[in-house]
């Protein structure tokens, strides 16, 4: 049996669970989910024989009694995610039970009463005599080698233990946009969505910043916790999303070619142009489900696992952001300040092919995040800004899984599609798709961890000519007849006071 060292144990008290995503060195991914179960739920099964938990070797107080316990991630019924399970104790064993139908899986064994069972590892806590600090390993899973840990993430503030004091919060999440208060319920009263497919298109749908970052928080939440019918997916009345995500008129006014806001040294500029990228980047990750979702029946749950996460997190770091902005520039609200749309010009163009958008958006544009989220934290920090540099920290670390979810489902579709090599089929994609060199310098770490070896981008360049450019976005104009409004208008006047 091999192990692999997750975490050391006191890093696992702030949460009772967490995501913890492997690959192999063959490039293959493997998500599962760690419970640390609390002295009132399991105290029983300390010390058994038959547990996968192994007692640390000495005591240390609030570590005794504590047990661990990892599982796959995704029902091996119809591939729920299990992050949201809930625990129960039933007769002489503690069960997971699916969030989706309800089958419970034995924690130790892995073991359902309906006769199904999932992989279930072992988990040892032992202190590394390197550093005399208890450690916590993890069998690896079969069928790869050298598996080592991408991400350990805790599952959402639900499974705080125990749950924070404000002042741990580095930074306020307001999702209200000033000017931006919607009357509309978060759920429609009439027509209300059945299906994920539903949800991602009315949130594609939904004009307005506020309402829909809280549309994507609550249509998330009822599809991790199995509160809806389905995902929708395989069903042939699946709805359509719309080719242009609709805009306030106030933001359309504002679209301006990306030239206009380049070059912008402004800090609160430079927050008010990271949450328009922000929000551009919910849309994508609704988009790639309604999108592409119907096209691609074989996508398995795990897929929307993977994207309604990263929703999520897009609408995390749009709020982070538009609050920071918010806080520090009161005169500049989200909406005020030019923006460009270039993102959803990318998405239009990529609109026909999961692997065209792949390569494009998640490992393209999202992997270009990871080279300049760094420069941009160092502006914030010299500026003293210490809360927008906590928030940007979040947004770089979340990035880091993004590219790694576009790495994993691009190698999947490879796979899928003829075992074709992931590397010149993504070198490919990107010369056909793109317009000019893939620019560095590269966060060369970063892309690592998240997949993308230097071979995938280095010496890069797409081919794409202007014609078929502009062929390919078929007509693209998110701010038609609206430029010249806004250039005509007065020139913004930014003021930007750090708080520190
Ligand atoms: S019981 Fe888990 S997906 Fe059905």
């Amino acid at each position: 049996m091999n192990f692999l060292q997750i975490s050391p144990f006191k890093h696992l008290l702030t949460h009772s669970r967490f995501l913890l995503t492997l690959r192999s060195e063959q490039g293959k991914y493997h998500n599962l989910i760690l419970f640390r179960l609390s002295e009132a739920l399991g105290s029983r099964e300390a010390g058994s024989a038959s547990s996968n938990f192994v007692a640390p070797q000495k005591s240390t107080g609030l570590l005794e009694n504590r047990q661990i316990y990892a599982m796959n991630a995704t029902c091996p019924h119809l591939g729920a995610d299990m992050s949201h399970a809930e625990i129960e104790e039933f007769e002489d064993t503690t069960v997971a039970v699916c969030p989706w139908h309800r089958y419970d899986f034995d924690l130790r064994t892995g073991k359902s009463e309906t006769g199904l069972s999932t992989c279930t590892y072992a988990v040892e806590v032992k202190t590394d005599p390197a550093d005399d600090v208890e450690k916590v390993y993890l069998e690896t899973p079969s069928g790869g080698s050298n598996w080592r840990l991408i991400e350990l993430r805790p599952v959402s503030e639900e499974f705080a233990d125990p749950p924070p004091a404000a002042s741990h919060t580095p930074v306020q999440i307001n999702p209200v946009v000033p000017g931006s208060d919607s009357t509309e319920p978060v759920v429609p009263i009439e027509n209300s969505p059945k299906t994920l497919m539903h949800w991602a298109v009315l949130i594609l749908n939904t004009a307005n910043p506020t309402l829909k970052v809280m549309r994507t928080r609550h249509a998330v939440q009822l599809f991790r916790t199995g509160k809806l019918d389905s995902i929708g997916h395989r069903s042939s009345s699946a709805p359509r999303p719309p080719e242009i995500p609709p805009r306030e008129e106030g933001f359309l006014k504002n679209t301006v070619n990306p030239g206009k806001v380049k070059g912008r040294k402004n800090l609160a500029v430079m927050l008010h142009a990271l949450a328009n990228v922000e929000q551009w980047a919910i849309d994508l990750a609704w988009d790639i489900m309604a999108r592409f979702g119907p096209l691609h029946p074989d996508l398995p749950p795990a897929f929307f696992s993977d994207f309604t996460k990263m929703a999520l997190d897009e609408s995390k770091h749009f709020s982070l952001l538009t609050s920071r902005l918010s806080a520090t520039s009161p005169a500049t609200p989200y909406g005020s300040m030019p923006v460009h749309a270039s993102l959803w010009e990318s998405a239009t163009i990529t609109s026909h092919s999961l692997r065209s958008r792949l390569a494009i958006i998640h490992l393209v544009h999202e992997a270009r995040g990871l080279d300049v989220n760094p420069g941009t934290i160092e502006r914030f920090r010299r500026a003293g800004d210490k809360a927008s540099v906590s928030a940007m920290e979040i947004i770089h670390a979340d990035e880091v899984t993004h590219v790694t979810s576009g790495h994993r489902w691009f190698t999947w579709l490879c796979e899928k599609q003829g075992n074709v090599d992931p590397v010149e089929t993504f070198r490919d994609e990107v010369r056909r798709g793109w317009r000019g060199n893939v620019k560095g310098p590269f966060n060369i770490e970063d892309r690592e961890k998240a997949g993308l070896t230097p071979e995938f981008y280095e010496h890069l360049t797409g081919e794409m000519d202007e014609g078929e450019m502009e062929e390919r976005k078929g007509g693209f104009k998110l701010d038609a007849g609206l430029r010249e409004l806004k250039l005509e208008g007065p020139e913004v006047n930014v003021e930007y006071e750090a708080k520190v």
